[in-house]
């Protein structure tokens, strides 16, 4: 097993190996090619010498190049493997790219914005996940980028050794707020990593009144939530994640407008799911019918929503 840190060393010998195999094949192929040119002019060589078969010359550009080829294939997959296998013992933080911020959630689900911190001296396993779009976690200085998928988790692991602040970028164009998916990596030491993450915040817990539990569970029972999520993860449906209140950009005979989520619109919505098709989505709901009252309860139930954010 190769000693922490190496995963960059390994990376970057493979890189330059590479580059300096690539410099020497176009100055060598060049110069040959121009010689050729010079050599063989029509003035300097009038008659052309047919040459048929030389085995030897055969055997030695099929070799090199494969050995050559295989060298580079060996090493990649050496690095791959080491890249791929995390160490059983590492600090797992999970990593989520949504449009346009990351979340670094660490042990409790206690969460942080625009900083990945981690101690260094130990492996660090990030967990990456997708609320919605392709996203890609980049963290040059580790050499590390992994793409950030919707409905999968996908993984990289690292290990510093010591004190230091990296930049973290999403490197998947994945819209108008692309180029603000920046963060810092920042490295402490163990004692500053726990004293830092006892400070975050725990995760608000939802609380729902009765009226909201009622609400909760008409939506349950009509299956709602197959197609629509609570916590931003997208399905067929939009997420009811702060879903009350919002703007929201919505398709209304073919028109593009902004509407309010309010008692109307969610009403709407239910009894009539394909008048304002919200932008990026297809309607494939059927109609609903609830009475006042299961209304009332269904409103409650997204506003209690919206308030643990
Ligand atoms: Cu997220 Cu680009």
């Amino acid at each position: 097993m190769m000693n922490p840190g190496n995963s960059i060393q390994s990376i970057d010998t493979l890189f330059l190996i590479i580059i300096v195999v690539s410099i020497v094949m176009l100055v060598s192929i060049t110069i040959a090619m121009i010689y050729f040119v010079f050599r063989y002019h029509k003035k300097r060589n009038p008659v052309a010498t047919q040459i048929k078969d030389n085995w030897k010359l055969e055997v030695i550009w099929t070799a090199i190049p494969t050995i050559i080829m295989l060298l580079f294939f060996y090493l990649g997959w050496e690095g791959y493997l080491y890249i791929r296998n995390v160490p059983a013992d590492a600090l797992v933080v999970k990593v989520e790219g949504k449009m346009w911020e990351w979340d670094f959630i660490y042990k409790d689900g206690r969460k942080s914005k625009k900083e990945l911190v981690i101690p260094f001296g130990k492996p660090i396993k990030l967990e990456i996940k997708s609320a919605d779009v392709i996203h890609s976690v980049s963290i040059p200085a580790y050499r590390i980028k992994v793409d950030a998928v919707p409905n999968q988790t996908t993984h990289a692991w690292f290990q510093a050794d010591k004190k230091g602040e990296y930049d973290l970028f999403c490197t998947e164009y994945c819209g108008t707020g692309h180029a603000d998916m920046l963060a810092k990596v920042k490295i402490v030491s163990p004692e500053d990593y726990e004293r830092w993450v006892a400070n975050l915040p725990l995760p608000k817990v939802l609380k729902l009144s009765e009226l909201g539990k009622i609400g909760e569970t008409l939506l349950t029972k009509n299956r709602c939530f197959a197609c629509h999520s609570r916590d931003g993860t997208r399905k067929q449906g939009s997420s009811y994640k702060g879903l009350w209140g919002m703007n929201r950009k919505v398709v209304r005979n073919g028109e593009e407008i902004d509407v309010k989520v309010d008692e109307d619109y969610v009403r709407r919505a239910i009894e009539q799911p394909g008048y304002e098709i919200v932008i990026g989505y297809n309607n494939i709901m059927k109609t609903y019918q609830f009475t006042d009252d299961e209304y009332q309860a269904i409103f409650t139930y997204l506003k209690e929503l919206k308030d643990i954010e």
